[in-house]
């Protein structure tokens, strides 16, 4: 267990996810680098533990998490309008009993209801269920991290990042890892049930309807070239009002899934 290395990041977690954002609108954003006096919806297995880390399953098996920002965004310019650009980033870590093997990971939501009572824990991660994953009526965007392969969701391999719509089915994924900045463009992959921290940061360009996932060893600043693009319209996905937060579950293995800090704002 390499709980203690997960308080260190901590101090380096900082700063507001669009540089460009006006001070002034402060409702439109937050951040957190710790948890301890948040006042967060928890469900399920999360917890925020002494420490101030956001637990999102706790080392029971087949059991899911949830963790939301309170109130609710308005991610639309305007009643009916497109969804604005927006950026979430956050840090995380993964422990398992296991070296090699952990389940299922951890999801970044962004979801018309904070209440995820009739999802299924294991590879649904606490976003679906059997019945309502990938129907448009969930009105779900996730960014999975996803740490095991599902055959019936297409899942490449055990160690992916994925954008999801509405399910588990990603739209577009790609196994975990990162690209180096400067000339040296060589893709390195990382594992995300190392036990290591890292840092994930989640963009999406409204002008171009294009979302970018990245994530990166937490000591690295942001890599130039996201992980994964994907061109999706999120306008015809989002309602009116969307609730932020977190999802993850485990299956048979007994994973512990953390949250070390967390910032969002709509640019
Ligand atoms: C995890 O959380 C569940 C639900 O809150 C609880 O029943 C269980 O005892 C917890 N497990 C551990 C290991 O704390
Ligand atoms: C959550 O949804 C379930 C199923 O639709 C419902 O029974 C329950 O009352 C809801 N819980 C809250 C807190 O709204
Ligand atoms: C999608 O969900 C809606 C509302 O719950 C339901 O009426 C519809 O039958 C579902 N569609 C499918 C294909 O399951
Ligand atoms: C790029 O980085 C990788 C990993 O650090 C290294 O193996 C490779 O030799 C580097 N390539 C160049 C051209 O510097
Ligand atoms: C996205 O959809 C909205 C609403 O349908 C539309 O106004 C907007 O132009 C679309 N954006 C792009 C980049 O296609």
């Amino acid at each position: 267990m390499r709980i203690s290395y997960f308080l260190l990041p901590i101090l380096l977690f900082h700063g507001f996810p669009c540089v460009a954002f006006a001070a002034a609108v402060a409702d439109d954003q937050f951040s957190f680098s710790g948890f301890r006096d948040t006042d967060l919806n928890l469900d399920g297995t999360a917890t925020v533990t002494p420490e101030g880390l956001l637990e999102l399953t706790n080392g029971s098996v087949q059991l899911k998490g949830h963790a939301f920002f309170p109130a609710p965004f308005r991610l639309r310019g305007s009643p009916g309008g497109a969804v604005q650009s927006f950026s979430a980033s956050f840090v995380f870590g993964i422990v398992s009993t296991y070296p090699s093997l952990s389940c299922h990971g951890i999801a970044f939501v962004v979801a018309p209801s904070k209440n995820f009572s009739t999802a299924l824990a294991a590879q649904y991660m606490g976003l679906a269920n059997i019945d309502n994953n990938g129907n448009v009526s969930n009105h779900i965007f996730a960014t999975e991290l996803d740490t095991m392969q599902n055959i019936e969701f297409e899942d490449i391999d055990n160690n992916h990042v994925g954008v999801n719509i509405d399910g588990l089915r990603s739209v577009q994924s790609h196994a975990a890892g990162y690209y180096g900045n400067s000339e040296n463009d060589s893709f390195q992959s990382i594992s995300l049930i190392s036990g290591s921290v890292m840092r994930a940061w989640v963009d999406y360009d409204g002008e171009l309807a294009r979302i970018d996932v990245t994530i990166a060893p937490v000591q690295m600043s942001k890599p130039a070239r996201p992980l994964v693009s994907a061109t999706y319209n999120l306008s015809v996905v989002l309602t009116e009002q969307q609730y932020i937060g977190f999802s993850s579950a485990t299956g048979p293995i007994n994973s512990r899934h953390y949250i070390l800090g967390w910032s969002f704002g709509v640019c």
